[in-house]
């Protein structure tokens, strides 16, 4: 299997990063950040979420922000749903794609979204019929594949039985998620051929977080194996409130840079990313944890 030459980025910022903030941002502030990162050349961004307010209040304002923002040609905006309620407040909003999410682990799906693994599934085998029935693409998460913050090691079938379940449900694309940034790269290498048994490999997307400084060795392992997807966040905002110390998602930045210098296409520019994370940190009470953003802005700095 040869390394891709081109990646597609999920920019996950404005919702995994958001989510986790503990200052709820203004909706206007959100929108700007998210027309920002739009002007990157980002093909895909999620935007928002139809959760329960009481759940994430951080994005209880989803209906104003998804209808504010610029909807930008070329670039599919995506939006968590967790039941056949947030569905259709999302279309009600005017989204066309959504993203379901369960996990491997039972604890953590219970405390996250309230349900049993095969509770969920059903949840959401209604869910995405319905949506697919509009018309709407469907991407779906499974969260804690490289590990629980609850229960520890995660076993490799169950990520494979539940990715198939929701693949069989009719999801467009699926991300596996190190929602708390456990993951090394020899987990990639037993995972990734095992799903790539059942599921197209370019319908798979890898969502890592990088509470331990793995993500971008992860995201190399997955790229010898021909993953081409990989989720990410401007600064490295990020986290689930539902996993003790999942702290950032992998920095947008971080990725574009290692991407970049292997010459593998993203066709996002780094500057503008970057001045959507110089942004919305205005808003935030601490900086962005992204090393390439913060040795761009030193370098910027010293030779300012
Ligand atoms: P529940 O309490 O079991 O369900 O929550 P409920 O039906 O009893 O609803 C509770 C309240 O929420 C009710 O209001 C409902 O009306 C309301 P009340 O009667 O008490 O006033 N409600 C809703 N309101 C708005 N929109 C909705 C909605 N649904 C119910 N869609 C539920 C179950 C699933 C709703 C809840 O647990 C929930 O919303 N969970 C979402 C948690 C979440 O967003 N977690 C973060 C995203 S996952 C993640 O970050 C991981 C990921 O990044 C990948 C990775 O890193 O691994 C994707
Ligand atoms: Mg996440």
């Amino acid at each position: 299997m040869s390394t891709p030459q081109r990646v597609k980025i999920c920019e996950v910022g404005p919702r995994d990063g958001l989510q986790n903030e503990n200052v709820t941002v203004p909706a206007d502030v959100k929108v700007r950040y998210i027309d920002l990162l739009s002007e990157s050349g980002l093909q895909m961004i999620e935007a928002t979420s139809f959760v329960s307010p009481k759940a994430i209040p951080q994005l209880a304002d989803s209906a104003e922000v998804f209808r504010a923002i610029q909807k930008r040609p070329g670039v599919r905006y995506v939006v968590l749903c967790p039941n056949l309620r947030g569905l259709e407040r999302a279309r009600e909003a005017g989204a066309d794609s959504i993203a379901v999410f369960t996990a491997a682990s039972e604890t953590f799906t219970k405390r996250n979204i309230n349900m049993t693994i095969d509770e969920s599934l059903r949840v959401f085998g209604k869910v995405i019929h319905e949506a697919r029935a509009g018309g709407m693409w469907v991407r779906g998460y499974i969260s804690t594949a490289f590990g629980c913050p609850y229960e520890g090691v995660v076993p490799i079938e169950r990520v494979v039985q539940v990715t198939n379940a929701l693949f069989e449900l009719g999801c467009d694309e699926i991300s596996i998620g190190d929602t708390i940034g456990v993951g090394v790269p020899t987990q990639v290498d037993a995972l990734i051929p095992r799903l790539a048994q059942s599921v197209p490999l370019d319908r798979i997307a890898l969502h890592f977080h990088d509470t331990r400084g793995t993500a971008l060795a992860n995201v190399h392992a997955a790229l010898q194996h021909g993953v081409a997807i990989f989720d990410s966040s401007a600064g490295g905002l990020g986290g689930c409130p539902y996993a003790p110390g999942a702290s950032g998602n992998l920095g947008t930045e971080d990725l574009l840079y290692m991407l970049h210098g292997m010459e593998i296409e993203t066709g996002v520019d780094l500057a503008n990313v970057r001045a959507a994370s110089r942004f919305i940190a205005g808003a935030l009470n601490h900086a962005p944890t992204s090393k390439t953003f913060l040795a761009l802005e030193a370098s910027s700095a010293s030779t300012a």
